[in-house]
């Protein structure tokens, strides 16, 4: 029951009373919130959503007992004398900020006493603008990502054009930086690129099956040379037997080596990385096990009101540390991704002075499936 309808039923005494309550239905069907005021201003009826916005909202009270909306409070006036809705925005400070568009509309020219006069609809506007803020502060790193090895870049195009001309030994130097900055450049679009491939395809679960010990040799194997540059020494400890998951094989050697390429250049010069699989007991909903595929370092490790933001695209513990090792801030975002297109989870616990684990997991799958 909507407990708007049994308090008018008490409070607004005799509302409605004996009419066909078909219009009450259609109002508690509305997603957005939506309050009816008869010919005095008096609320008749509300919905569920409405009583979310505005919590005083009863049967029986006037709109200026509601809210203090100045501006919706005028429009619910101007709104009896005009033949088209009337729109205003309010914002909503506590207890969060919100953005709310409202529309009055007349329901009836010439309204009779108790009866509907006029329908107030609310739209929260405020996801939609988190969303627009969103995009808005991605193009603006995305931007920032890029000017800055630009900028060097330029810098380095003017030198080398005026005062080192004619300097052998600085050119070769020069060169060699701007390479630098062109692959950081282009590791940038890659990854970007990787990313909004990713999210377009989020909503297609992958269907291959893959064997997460074959997986991830093969991402470590791929990062032998970063970690033989580090003096990092690389482990993996299978699990016994193999296990399958249903897979993007590709999306998860990225993911595991987004993590092990963090493991090498996040973690302790001539440490350990260790690759470890696990086998979950609890079962999923379906009934099947799941599979842990941690990646385990003996670095520094990250201070715990790190922890929360790691995946959002761009954030960085140390931002001069990470640009200086080539990081682009996107590799724990893709991986975010990737493991929800997977349906799977990304775990991340790190202690300060002992190092960190980041741990997908992902559903069992049984292995005569394999080779699907
Ligand atoms: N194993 C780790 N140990 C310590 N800090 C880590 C570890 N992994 C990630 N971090 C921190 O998390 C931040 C975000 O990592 P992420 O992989 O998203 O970006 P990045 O490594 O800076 O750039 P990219 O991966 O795009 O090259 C890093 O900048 C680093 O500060
Ligand atoms: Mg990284």
């Amino acid at each position: 029951m909507v407990a708007g309808r049994d308090a008018g039923e008490s409070e607004g005494a005799g509302y409605g009373s004996g009419e066909p309550a078909v219009w009450r239905a259609v109002v508690d069907a509305l997603p957005d919130g939506a309050i009816v005021l008869d010919s005095e201003g008096r609320v008749m009826h509300h919905n569920l959503a409405a009583r979310d916005l505005f919590p005083r909202l009863r049967p029986g009270l006037v709109l200026a007992q509601v809210m203090r909306h100045p501006d919706l409070l005028a429009a619910a006036d101007r709104a009896v004398l005009a033949p088209d809705p009337v729109e205003v925005q309010i914002v909503e400070h506590m207890p969060i900020e919100r953005r709310i568009t409202a529309r009055v509309s007349r329901l009836s020219e010439a309204p009779v006493e108790r009866q509907p006069a006029l329908l107030v609809t609310f739209r929260d506007l405020s996801e939609q603008d988190r969303l627009a803020q969103m995009r808005a502060d991605f193009v603006a790193n995305a931007s920032h990502e890029l000017r800055t090895p630009l900028a060097s870049l330029r810098g380095y195009v003017e030198t080398l054009q005026g005062p080192a001309r004619n300097d052998a030994v600085a050119r070769e130097r020069f060169l060699a930086s701007m390479a630098d900055h062109a692959a950081r450049m282009t590791r940038l679009i890659d990854d970007l690129l990787s990313l909004s491939r990713i999210e377009m395809r989020q909503h297609l679960p992958p269907r291959t099956i893959v064997d997460l010990d074959a997986v991830a040799a093969s991402a470590l194997q791929g990062m032998e040379p970063l970690a033989t540059a580090a003096r990092v020494t690389l482990k993996l400890s299978p699990l016994q037997g193999r296990a399958f998951a249903r897979a993007d094989r590709d999306e998860i050697v990225q993911v595991l080596q987004n993590l092990l390429q963090n493991a090498i250049k996040y973690g302790r010069e001539g440490g350990k990385v260790e690759v470890r699989l696990s086998r979950e007991t609890a079962t999923g909903l379906a009934g099947q096990g799941r599979i842990a595929v941690a990646v385990i370092d003996d670095g520094p490790g990250i201070p715990a009101e790190h922890l929360p933001r790691l995946t959002e695209r761009f954030y960085r513990v140390n931002p001069g540390t990470s640009r200086d090792k080539g990081g682009t801030g996107l590799g724990l975002a893709i991986v975010k991704h990737v493991m929800t297109r997977h349906r799977g989870e990304l775990r991340i616990a790190s202690q300060v002075g002992e190092g960190s684990r980041f741990t997908i997991v992902l559903d069992e799958v049984a292995g005569s499936g394999a080779g699907d």
